[in-house]
């Protein structure tokens, strides 16, 4: 008996530590499997990322830009095709999907994709990684979104590091 309460413990006090790693480790879980790799083809950023060339930010697709395409079926694979009908399904309901953001400042500092993309000339990808080919949606930022990082590659490009240009 007194071994069974032992070994209860330990159990226990397993699935405790496995959890809270579970929760530290932070992957973002969408609410739609979106696969940048099967649009490629289709669409170009823009498309569902409209504002980075005017905007600070780059904007996220609503669900009227998937339904553009998505009023019929698209893909083949029975997996696919549940997917696909998820977005019928939030069509029905008149609700949006809550994107889960990967890529995000705080409130104190200031980043504009407009400078970096149309002024600066960076490719998408400089930052973001390769997303147009991966084929699962991506569970965390390609790159950690940190002060060095921004005023490293500011030193390389000679741009201003004034803590003001960027905590404005
Ligand atoms: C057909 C629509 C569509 C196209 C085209 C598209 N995206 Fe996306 N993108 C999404 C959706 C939906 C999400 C949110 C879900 C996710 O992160 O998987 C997203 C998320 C992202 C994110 C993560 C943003 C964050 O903070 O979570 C980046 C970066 C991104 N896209 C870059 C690109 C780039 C670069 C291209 C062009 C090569 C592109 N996207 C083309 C729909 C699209
Ligand atoms: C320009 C047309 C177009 C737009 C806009 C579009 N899709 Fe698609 N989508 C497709 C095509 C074509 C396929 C089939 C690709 C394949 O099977 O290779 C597809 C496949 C899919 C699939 C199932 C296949 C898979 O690989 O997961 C899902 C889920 C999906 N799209 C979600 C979305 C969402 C969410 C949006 C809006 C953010 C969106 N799509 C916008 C054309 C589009
Ligand atoms: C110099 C680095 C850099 C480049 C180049 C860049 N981004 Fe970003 N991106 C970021 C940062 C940093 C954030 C977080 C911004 C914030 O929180 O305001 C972000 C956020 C995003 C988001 C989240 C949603 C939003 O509204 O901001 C999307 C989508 C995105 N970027 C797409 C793109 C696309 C598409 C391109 C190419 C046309 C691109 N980015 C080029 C650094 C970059
Ligand atoms: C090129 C842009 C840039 C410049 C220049 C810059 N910062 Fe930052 N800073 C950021 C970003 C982005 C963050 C948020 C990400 C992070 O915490 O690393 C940040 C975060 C911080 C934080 C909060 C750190 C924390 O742990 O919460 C402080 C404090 C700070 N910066 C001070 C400064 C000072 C002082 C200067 C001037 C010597 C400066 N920054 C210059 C972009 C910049
Ligand atoms: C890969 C290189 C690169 C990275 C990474 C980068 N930047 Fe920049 N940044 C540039 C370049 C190049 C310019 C000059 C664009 C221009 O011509 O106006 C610039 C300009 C800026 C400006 C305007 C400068 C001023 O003084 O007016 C701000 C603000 C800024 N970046 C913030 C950020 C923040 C915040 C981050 C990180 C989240 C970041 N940058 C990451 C290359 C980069």
């Amino acid at each position: 008996m007194k071994r069974l309460g032992l070994a209860l413990v330990v159990a226990l006090f397993l699935i405790v530590i496995a959890g809270i790693y579970v929760s530290r480790s932070g992957a973002a879980r969408q609410p739609l499997r979106f696969i940048h790799k099967a649009h490629a083809k289709e669409a170009k950023c823009r498309a569902c990322h409209p504002y980075y060339e005017k905007q600070a930010s780059a904007g996220l697709p609503r669900l009227a830009d998937c339904l553009d395409c998505h009023e019929g079926t698209q893909s083949k694979e029975p997996e696919d095709v549940k997917e696909e009908a998820k977005l019928v399904q939030y069509a029905e309901k008149k609700a949006e999907i809550r994107w889960v953001r990967l890529y995000r400042v705080p409130g104190h500092s200031f980043f504009s994709h407009r400078r970096h993309v149309v002024l600066a000339k960076l490719e998408c990808k400089t930052c973001h990684g390769e997303i147009e080919a991966s084929d699962v949606p991506p569970r965390r930022p390609a790159q950690p979104i940190v002060m060095d990082w921004c005023v490293s590659c500011h030193r390389k490009e000679k741009i201003s590091t004034d803590c003001n240009g960027c905590h404005r």
